[in-house]
This record gives structure tokens, sequence and C-alpha cells, in this order.
């Protein structure tokens, strides 16, 4: 054993706290009303048999999951607990505590899932709303992460976990998203800085490629033709994600596309960037009209 790795062995060590295993006990997920985060709890509740604190802003939506749930087996439906906030105001997460103090049992695992897509537009398209765009993005995107962590960590087990959704645009950024991978790429910064503070018994950082969800929702065109090709449906990454978090992954990029723009982004450090914006320009997309008119 190379001797210079002897000191980080016995950081290691000397930072070893209980084991975090998936499965049973109660999870917290936010952004669990659709795509990916509904998929997450449907995963978690009829195969680890956990019970699902639900948070999203519409309860109607989160009502019609449990609903799904309860019309399958009534069991699955009792351990889906939705809780109605907008997590992106660190105010509403007094709410979140008091419904976890309130079932009096600790949290296995919190997945900070939520998140936004403003509609794709140049920085110089979009001129005066910027800075708007920019801080409900980070609001939602980021800054949930950190009340969500602040709010829930006297909450956790101590062999509990948290896992963290970034997004392949904190790998690579193209044209077009900049509060999206601002945002982010300071997430994925974050959850990298807890899994190096061994902050919870597990940190996982997870960043996914393009998902068929509702998150292309804001934008004017419908995504089609490339994009819906190459992207993962909702419940095939859901389950890559539980498998990753059930592995205890520290970081894990999903999907062929992710995989692409990570390598596209280590090759050619400077250039990826544009060189996503030049396919997407000469794709013709509707989507991207905003970004290069
Ligand atoms: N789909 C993709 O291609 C892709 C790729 C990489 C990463 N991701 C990331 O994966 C995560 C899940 O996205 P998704 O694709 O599953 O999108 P989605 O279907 O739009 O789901 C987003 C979820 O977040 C909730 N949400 C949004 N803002 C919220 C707020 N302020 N407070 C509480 N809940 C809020 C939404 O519910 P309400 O509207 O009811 O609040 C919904 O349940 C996001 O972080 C996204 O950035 C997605």
């Amino acid at each position: 054993m190379p001797l210079a790795f002897s000191p980080l062995i016995a950081y290691n060590l000397g930072m070893k706290k209980e084991k975090f295993r998936l499965g049973g006990g109660t999870a917290l997920i936010t952004g669990a009303s659709s795509g990916i985060g509904k998929e997450l709890a449907n995963i978690l509740i009829k195969e680890y048999g956990m019970t699902v604190i639900a948070v999203a802003r519409s309860m109607e939506k989160l009502a019609s999951v449990k609903d799904a749930l309860h019309a399958e087996n009534p069991l699955f439906g009792t351990r889906f607990l939705p809780l109605c906030a907008d997590i992106s105001l660190r105010q509403n997460w007094a709410e979140v505590k008091r419904f976890v103090e309130g079932r009096g049992e600790k949290l296995t695992l919190f997945v900070s899932n939520a998140g936004v897509l403003p509609p794709f537009s140049s920085e110089k398209e979009r001129g005066i709303t910027a800075p708007e765009v920019m801080e409900k993005t980070v609001q939602t995107n980021l800054f949930a992460s950190v009340y969500g962590v602040e709010t829930l960590r006297p909450f956790m087990k101590k062999s509990g976990g948290v896992a963290i959704i970034s997004s392949s645009s904190a790998l690579c950024t193209m044209p077009g998203i900049a509060a999206y991978a601002s945002s982010k790429t300071a997430l994925k910064a974050y959850a990298e800085t807890l899994v190096a503070e061994r902050s919870f018994a597990y940190v996982g950082l997870m960043l996914p490629g393009f998902t068929k969800t509702d998150v292309m929702r804001n934008q004017n065109a419908a995504s089609g033709g490339l994009i819906d090709k190459i992207s993962t449906s909702a419940d095939k990454m859901a389950r890559k994600i539980v498998k990753a978090i059930a592995k205890r992954k520290r970081r894990k990029i999903l999907g062929a596309d992710s995989k692409a723009m990570y390598l596209l982004s280590r090759i050619f450090p400077r250039s990826a960037p544009q060189i996503i914006g030049w396919v997407l320009k000469k794709s013709g997309y509707a989507l991207f009209d905003a970004v290069f008119k």
C-alpha cells in the first residue's frame, strides 16, 4: 500500500459512522408529485417497504399519486404521505419540520430532487428578466437542498443518507441554460462537499441526463426529435438512482447522454459547450429558437 494513502485511510477510519442501508423506515423526497421523484417514491414504497413523505407544491398531483398507489394496494397508499410546500422558500421548511417532528420517527433517507428548468433562452435575449429567472431557479435547485439538509439533519437516523439530484448540465453546460446549469453546478459542488465532509452516513450525488418527465413544461415548444430519442424513461432513471443509492455510490452519472457530455467536457474542456451549441443550432429545434436567433 503506497504510504501516501495512509493519511487518507486513517482519515476515513477515524470518521467511520454507522452504515447506511436502503430499505424500511421513512424517506423524505422533494418533488415527489411527478417525474423522477414520483417514480422514486413508487419504487421505495413498493420494493423497499419504505414510507415516503412526498413534498411538492400541488396537492392535487400528490393526491393523484396516492390514489394510484392505493388502487394498486391500500398498504402502498398508506405509505405515501403527501405534504404540500414550496420548498424554494426557507420559511416553508418550518412546516416540513413540524410534519417530520409530528411523526416521531427519524428519517432513513432524504432525497433532494425537486427542480425547475426555465425556458431555454440566451441571456442576451432574456434581458431584464435574467436575474429574476436566476434567483428563482437557484432558490429551487440549490437553496432548497441547503434548507432541507439544515432542517432535516436533527431528524435523520445516525445511519441516514442524503441523495442530491443534480444534472448532466453540471458536467457540461450549453447555450440557453445559464440559470439551470449554474444552479445545478453549484448543487454538485455542495453535494461533493457534503461527501468529502462525511456529513451523513451516506451522501450521494446523482447526475442524470435527459429524462422523459414534465420538466420541459415551461418551454415554448415540444422537445421531440433527438432529445426524445436519447431521453431515459422516468421509471428507468429512478431505478438507476435507487440502485446507486442502495450501493452507496457517492457520485453517479446516469444516462448515455450524461456520460457523453462528461466525456466531451473532459476531452474538450474549453470548447465542449460551443460544440453542443453548434449541434443544437444545426438541428433547427424550435425548442432553442430563443437561444440562437
Ligand atoms: N427530466 C430531465 O431531463 C432531468 C435531467 C437531469 C436532471 N433532472 C432533475 O431531476 C429532478 C426531477 O425533475 P423531473 O424531470 O422529474 O421534473 P418534473 O416532472 O417537473 O418534477 C419536478 C418536481 O419538483 C416539484 N417542484 C418544483 N418546484 C418545487 C417547489 N418550489 N417546491 C416543491 N416542489 C417543487 C414538482 O411538483 P410541483 O410542481 O407540484 O411543485 C415536481 O414534483 C430535478 O431536480 C431536475 O432538475 C431532470
